[in-house]
């Protein structure tokens, strides 16, 4: 305990010692204590206590000696009080409580503060006793603000730690109501909100906005090892976790109806931000969004609105977030491997058989295109050189131009319904036929 003043400790202590002893008894007295223009000084306070209102000074102090105009104390300590006032009891007292100091807060005559406190705020008033629990905070929680104190604690005891009114949760929800319902109604619920709003929250004020224990990320990691890990151990990170709001600009922190506490559906989360061209150091990034909105002929797994079908969003070890190995140029040696995310989804047969009837639709006869362009040890064509992996305005996801070098080279692609044609950058017009091959000429 710290600045404990002087005169509430001499108080504190001098009150109980028994008695009050006036060097003489006023010449006029005759038991009647306001009256005689001696003790009339508590009537003018704002709140007069009942019984010297009453000029029942004798409930609590006993005249022994009236020659002497020496009083005793009818009880000692808290007995005093307790005569008339319920003994407060709870698991936790407060300590001055406990040591019967009542009037360490009250002035048994009276006060100009209400509840007879000897403070003018109830700030003042644990002021006196307790550390400013506001003192250098940047924000401040609005009831400690407004210097409430006791719309939280219970200034004398209680059955919750810290002398608070109620259990952790429901302190908090009795105010922030509109919380409570919104923990009630959604679906899917953070545990610790559900039960400890102090685990991010602190009560008075805090350094962070919301009064935030942290700031997110590190408020969430705390908890998060795992995803902590994977932030650490990630060789291709996101941005979006470490910047702005960080985890909460995905996250709900307390209730979501979306699974795993998503701000909102799992597509429309990403194009809150894939709404523009972000860039990533240097390089400027697709919009993705624009590119959904100017190409109709969507991927399957964007379809069904899933873009962590592909992307880690937290990080991880290969190109672009994605979840499996994918090749980063235009061009690679081929190895089944490198395709790892296209083959988590489509059979890798179709482009490792050189001859096929039914494994791809791209064949000229029974030749696999896919095999002749990507089935290469030197210049492979890696996927992106034909499709574009998120959407298309032709069928089958052919791009219509793809990045090379500088230079975004066309596609041409041109579908029929036994086969196509394409005159790419690359060569000059070819043309394919499941049904009867065609010969094309050689460049
Ligand atoms: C509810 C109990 C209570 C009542 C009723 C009460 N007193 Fe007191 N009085 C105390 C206590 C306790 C103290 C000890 C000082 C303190 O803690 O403020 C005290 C102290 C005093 C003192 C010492 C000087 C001072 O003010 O601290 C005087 C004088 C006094 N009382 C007069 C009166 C008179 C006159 C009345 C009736 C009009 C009266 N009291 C009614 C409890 C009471
Ligand atoms: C640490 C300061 C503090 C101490 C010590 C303290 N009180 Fe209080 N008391 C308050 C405050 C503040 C209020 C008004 C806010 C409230 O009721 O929560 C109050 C209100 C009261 C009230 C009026 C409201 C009610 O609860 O009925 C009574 C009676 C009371 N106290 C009696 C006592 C008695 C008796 C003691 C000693 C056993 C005591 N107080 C010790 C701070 C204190
Ligand atoms: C003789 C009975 C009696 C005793 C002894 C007594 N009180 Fe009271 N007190 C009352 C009555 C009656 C009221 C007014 C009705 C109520 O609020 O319960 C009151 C009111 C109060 C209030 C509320 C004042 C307000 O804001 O209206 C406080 C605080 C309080 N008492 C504290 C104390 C403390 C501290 C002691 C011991 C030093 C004490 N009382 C001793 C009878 C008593
Ligand atoms: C007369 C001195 C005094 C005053 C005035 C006082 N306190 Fe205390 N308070 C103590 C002491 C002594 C302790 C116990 C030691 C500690 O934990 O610091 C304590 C403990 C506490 C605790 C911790 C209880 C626990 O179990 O952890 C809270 C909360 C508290 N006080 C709140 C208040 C509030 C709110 C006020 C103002 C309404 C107030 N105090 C006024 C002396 C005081
Ligand atoms: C919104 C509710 C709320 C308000 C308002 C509030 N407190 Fe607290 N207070 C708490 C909670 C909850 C704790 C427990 C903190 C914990 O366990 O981490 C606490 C803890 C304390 C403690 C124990 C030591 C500490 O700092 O952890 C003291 C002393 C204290 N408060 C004093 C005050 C004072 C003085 C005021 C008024 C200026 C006040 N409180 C206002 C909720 C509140
Ligand atoms: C007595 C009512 C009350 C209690 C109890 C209370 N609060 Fe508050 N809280 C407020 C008010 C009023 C504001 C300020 C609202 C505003 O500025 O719009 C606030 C603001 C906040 C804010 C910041 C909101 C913002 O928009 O900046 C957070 C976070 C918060 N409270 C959390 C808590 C937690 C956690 C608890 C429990 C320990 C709690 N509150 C208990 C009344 C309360
Ligand atoms: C897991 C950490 C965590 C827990 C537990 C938690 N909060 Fe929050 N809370 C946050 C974060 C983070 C924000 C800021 C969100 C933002 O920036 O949009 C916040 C914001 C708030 C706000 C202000 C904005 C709003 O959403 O209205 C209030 C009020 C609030 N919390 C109250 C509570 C209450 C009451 C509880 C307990 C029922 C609680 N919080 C539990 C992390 C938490
Ligand atoms: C006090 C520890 C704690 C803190 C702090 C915390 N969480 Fe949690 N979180 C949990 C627990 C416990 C669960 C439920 C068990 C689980 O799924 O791991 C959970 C669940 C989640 C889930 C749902 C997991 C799923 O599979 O559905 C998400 C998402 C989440 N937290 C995000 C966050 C974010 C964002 C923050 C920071 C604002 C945060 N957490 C802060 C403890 C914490
Ligand atoms: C860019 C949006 C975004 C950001 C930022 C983000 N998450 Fe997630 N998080 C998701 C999505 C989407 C899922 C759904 C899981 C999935 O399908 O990969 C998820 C799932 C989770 C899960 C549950 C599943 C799991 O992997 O354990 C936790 C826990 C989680 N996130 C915590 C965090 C934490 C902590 C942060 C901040 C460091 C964070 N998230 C930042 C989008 C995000
Ligand atoms: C809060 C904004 C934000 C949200 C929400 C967001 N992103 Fe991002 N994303 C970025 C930023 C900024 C970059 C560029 C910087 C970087 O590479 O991290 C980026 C980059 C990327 C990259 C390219 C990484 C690279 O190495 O080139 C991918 C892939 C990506 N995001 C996928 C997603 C997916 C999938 C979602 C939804 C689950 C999503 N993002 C949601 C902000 C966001
Ligand atoms: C079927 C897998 C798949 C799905 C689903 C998917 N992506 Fe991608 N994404 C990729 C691949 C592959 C790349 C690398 C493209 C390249 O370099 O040719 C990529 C690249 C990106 C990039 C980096 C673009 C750039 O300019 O470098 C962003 C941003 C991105 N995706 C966001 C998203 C978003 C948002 C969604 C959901 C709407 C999504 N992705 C769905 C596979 C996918
Ligand atoms: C998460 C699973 C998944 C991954 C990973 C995936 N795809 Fe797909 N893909 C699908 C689904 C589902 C369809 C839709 C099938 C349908 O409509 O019959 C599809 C369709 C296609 C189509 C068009 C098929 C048609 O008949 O219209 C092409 C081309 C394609 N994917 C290429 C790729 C490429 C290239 C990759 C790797 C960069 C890839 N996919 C990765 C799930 C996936
Ligand atoms: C040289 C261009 C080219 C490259 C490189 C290419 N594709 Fe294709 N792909 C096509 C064409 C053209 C079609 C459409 C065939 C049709 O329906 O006539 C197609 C069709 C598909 C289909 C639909 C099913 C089928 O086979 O007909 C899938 C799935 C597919 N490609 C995946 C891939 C994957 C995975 C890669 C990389 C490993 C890849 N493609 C590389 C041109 C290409």
């Amino acid at each position: 305990m710290t600045n404990l003043p002087m005169s509430i400790a001499a108080v504190a202590a001098s009150a109980w010692l028994g008695s009050i002893v006036l060097a003489q008894p006023p010449p006029d007295y005759k038991g009647d204590c306001t009256d005689a223009g001696c003790h009339d000084a508590y009537g003018r306070k704002a709140v007069v206590h009942d019984p010297v209102s009453t000029d029942s000074c004798d409930a609590c102090h006993e005249e022994k000696d009236p020659a002497g105009h020496k009083f005793e104390f009818a009880e000692e300590g808290a007995g005093l009080c307790e005569a008339c006032h319920d003994e407060h009891s709870g698991k936790v007292r407060h300590s001055p409580v406990a040591d019967g100091e009542c009037t360490a807060c009250h002035d048994p005559h009276a006060s100009d503060a209400k509840n007879l406190l000897v403070a003018a705020t109830e700030v003042q008033l644990c002021g006196e006793c307790h550390e400013d629990v506001t003192e250098d905070l940047a924000y401040l929680h609005g009831p400690v603000a407004a210097g409430a104190c006791t719309v939280c604690h219970d200034p004398h005891a209680s059955e919750h730690a810290t002398l608070l009114l109620h259990s952790d949760k429901d302190v908090c929800v009795r105010c922030h109501t509109e919380i409570q319902t919104r923990i009630t109604e959604k679906v899917v619920k953070h545990d610790p909100a559900t039960e400890e709003c102090l685990a991010c929250h602190s009560p008075h004020g805090a350094d962070n906005r919301m009064n935030l224990r942290e700031k997110s990320p590190d408020l969430c990691l705390d908890c998060h090892d795992g995803i902590a890990d994977v932030m650490d151990e990630a060789a291709v990170t996101h941005d979006a976790l470490t910047a702005g709001r960080a985890c909460v600009s995905c996250h709900t922190p307390h209730a979501s109806d979306v699974e795993h506490l998503l701000s909102s559906g799992p597509m429309d989360l990403c194009l809150t931000c894939h709404n523009k061209a972000l860039t990533a150091g240097k390089r400027k990034l697709v919009d993705i969004k624009k590119l959904l909105a100017e190409n109709p002929v969507r991927h399957g797994p964007i379809q069904q609105k899933s873009c962590t079908g592909c992307h880690n969003v937290h990080g991880g070890e290969h190109f672009r977030l994605l979840i499996e190995e994918y090749p980063s140029g235009f061009y690679s040696p081929y190895e089944e491997k490198r395709y790892a995310l296209c083959f988590a989804c489509h059979e890798p047969d179709m482009v490792q058989d050189a001859e096929t009837n039914k494994l791809t639709d791209f064949r000229n006869g029974k030749q696999n295109l896919h095999y002749v362009h990507v089935h290469r040890s030197v210049k492979g064509r890696t996927c992106r050189s034909c499709h574009n992996t998120h959407a298309s305005r032709r069928p089958k996801h052919i791009t219509e131009t793809v990045p090379f070098g500088e230079w975004n080279l066309p596609v041409n692609f041109e579908k029929t319904d036994t086969g196509g044609s394409c005159r790419p950058g690359c060569h000059r017009l070819y043309r394919y036929d499941r049904q009867s091959a065609v010969a094309n000429l050689p460049d």
